[in-house]
């Protein structure tokens, strides 16, 4: 039994094929088309799929879509409606691809694959909800979603129990938290859907000083977590820009421009907008644990993305255990909706997790064998160094005690947001030049965006406050006291100047309140990653390594060698490891290319 489930049309477009109950591939389609959060038809994440599965879009027996397309379009005419004739413009422009794409679910599937068959529809929240419940490695558990906009829904919640799904309670439109924070997110000048992640990582950086004026004036919190906002200060409804002169008059003055300097406001809106959301996610947790009664939390939707608050639910909430989908954008949805079609549509029952989630460390996208990458190599003249099974770890992991930037890729891409060792770049923690370097001379981004560090898990409670493995990276934990440096008070000191105190002895991953975003790593899913964690180790007595994803600014994450070799030829990286090839930058020919490449990647 072939199922594929697809999101699309909103952000970040994805596709998943389920193979008898089995996840056998999931992909976004922004790796394929480089294109990032391509929102369009994944026809390159469906054809990916196909061919890992090995078969034909005809042999498919379920083709299901994530979102009722209908329900939001009930959504949108009621919204504009209400607001007419102000949201005239906005609607002109999305009316194009409503009535013809969105409206024509079946018929684009049929002209983008050929699949005739059945066409299924989840709803948009319920597709989230499975996604989090189902590859989860619990038998019963509480669930949570809370997303921006989709359908009516914006945040929902039940529980789940075998194969049985039951969602108890919907937030509806323009009740939103995750709509709230993408407000703030434009607000600061950084962009909606992608920049939220920009916005948290600011938030330490700030005093949570506009966190009484937000929850008088914005918006009207309940003990149950569940928010109303003031629509007077916002402005999704009529327009294309989420916030309006009132509200910029309440935080003292027109929203940041992008790309300006970063003043002391932002951080203090960053912080104090954090602070909002954590203690409005966390009142839901509470409040789901109360009308569940469950032991078991398992999240989706954009704002489980969130690793502070997920951090906070972990450490304070009253669950026991937490599973987050690791996709859990809308991507993830694809995956969701193919799952609730095995389950629920057609009765299968779950095969007992065993305590171990499904989801395979989410490495579900495409791999290139060494065969494949030694043929590209070789056809276009790049010199390689090909490492032996015995001798590879140790390689890569002197490199990167050498003080090196390694970009890394390794067996099948992630599924989801994060890199997780198959397409990442790797650096040395104990150096505090490290941050710096990474954000300026690789990424080409902000110098205070902070790095993730990945640590063996077995050895992880020896660096970290960590309870339990965080093996996606959608968890924060602090650094151990014990390697902690002290650090002057932060006020009136310039944010770069902040930067540079160290604040522990691996500086690189440590961020200004000592927390880091923490990915463990296991020897069961990924062991090629894990042997060169350990080798870092006996190299150098740290078992921590910098992981931040294989990609530019602005830039979809590599897929394939081809992107990879461009990658590390248009940024500072010293070394190129692909599979057990490994490459040195001072032996590659010199890079040509046409006009400048950074002009075609769109800010994030
Ligand atoms: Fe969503």
């Amino acid at each position: 039994m072939h199922i594929l489930g697809i999101s699309c049309f909103y952000h970040d477009s994805a596709a998943c094929l389920i193979q008898d109950g089995t996840i056998r591939a999931a992909a976004q389609e922004e790796r394929f088309t480089r294109k990032k959060h391509d929102p369009r038809f994944p026809k390159n994440a469906v054809a990916y799929c196909l061919r890992e599965g090995g078969i034909e879009a005809q042999d498919l027996d379920y083709v299901v879509f994530y979102d009722k397309p209908f329900m939001t379009f009930e959504r949108l005419l009621l919204s504009y409606l209400t607001v007419a004739p102000k949201g005239v413009r906005s609607w002109i422009e999305a009316m194009p691809l409503w009535l013809g794409q969105k409206l024509n679910i079946p018929k684009v599937i049929q002209m983008e694959t050929g699949y005739e068959g059945e066409v299924l529809y989840t709803e948009h929240h319920e597709a989230h909800a499975a996604s989090a419940f189902y590859p989860s490695p619990f038998d019963e558990a509480a669930i949570l979603t809370i997303d921006g906009v989709g359908e009516w829904a914006t945040a929902s919640y039940g529980f789940g129990k075998g194969k049985e799904m039951t969602l108890l309670k919907e937030l509806h439109f323009p009740d939103s938290l995750g709509l709230l924070y993408s407000a703030f997110t434009y607000f600061t000048g950084f962009r909606v859907n992608s920049g939220e992640y920009k916005l948290m990582g600011l938030a330490p950086y700030g005093v949570p000083r506009y966190k009484d004026l937000i929850l008088s004036e914005l918006i009207d919190m309940k003990r149950d977590g569940s928010i109303r906002l003031n629509l007077s200060y916002f402005n999704f409804l009529g327009g294309l820009r989420m916030t309006n002169r009132r509200f910029a008059r309440l935080f003292g003055g027109p929203r940041r421009k992008p790309e300006t300097e970063i003043t002391e406001r932002e951080m203090d809106i960053a912080s104090s907008i954090q602070a909002v959301t954590e203690e409005a996610v966390l009142r839901m947790v509470r409040h789901v644990h109360g009308e569940t009664g469950q032991e078991n939390l398992c999240l989706a939707g954009g704002v489980a993305l969130n690793c502070v608050v997920n951090g906070r639910i972990v450490r304070e909430g009253p669950f026991e255990n937490l599973w987050i989908q690791p996709a859990a954008g809308d991507a993830g949805g694809a995956m969701g909706a193919a799952l609730s079609v095995w389950h629920r549509y057609l009765g299968n029952d779950r095969v007992d997790p065993e305590g171990k989630d499904v989801q395979a460390g989410s490495y579900l996208g495409p791999s290139f064998s060494n065969e494949a990458i030694k043929t590209y190599l070789e056809g276009k003249g790049y010199p390689y160094h090909l490492l032996g099974a015995d001798q590879r770890a140790e390689a890569i992991a002197r490199q990167i005690a050498d003080g090196k930037i390694v970009g890394y890729m390794a067996g099948r891409m992630e599924f989801g947001p994060r890199a997780l060792g198959a397409r990442s770049i790797l650096g040395d923690p104990r150096k505090e030049e490290t941050q710096t370097v990474m954000n300026l001379k690789i990424k080409y981004r902000e110098s205070f965006r902070p790095f993730a560090p990945s640590v063996l898990e077995e050895r992880a409670s020896a660096y970290f406050d960590a309870e339990g493995p965080s093996p996606y990276m959608l968890l924060v934990a602090n650094v151990r006291e014990e390697r902690r440096f002290p650090q002057p008070s932060g006020d009136g000191m310039p944010m770069l100047e902040r930067l540079r105190v160290k604040r522990s002895n691996i500086p690189a991953v440590t961020h200004l309140d000592y927390s880091a975003r923490l990915q463990t790593v296991n020897k069961r899913d990924k062991p090629d990653y894990h042997a060169v964690i350990s080798q870092f180790e006996k190299l150098t007595g740290c078992a921590v390594i910098v992981n931040t994803s294989f990609n530019v600014r602005g830039e979809p994450i590599i897929c394939t060698p081809e992107d990879a070799y461009r990658c590390f030829m248009r940024t500072e990286m010293d070394v190129l490891v692909l599979e057990d090839c490994m490459l040195f930058k001072e032996e590659q020919p010199a890079w040509k290319e046409k006009g400048d490449w950074r002009s075609e990647l769109e800010l994030d």
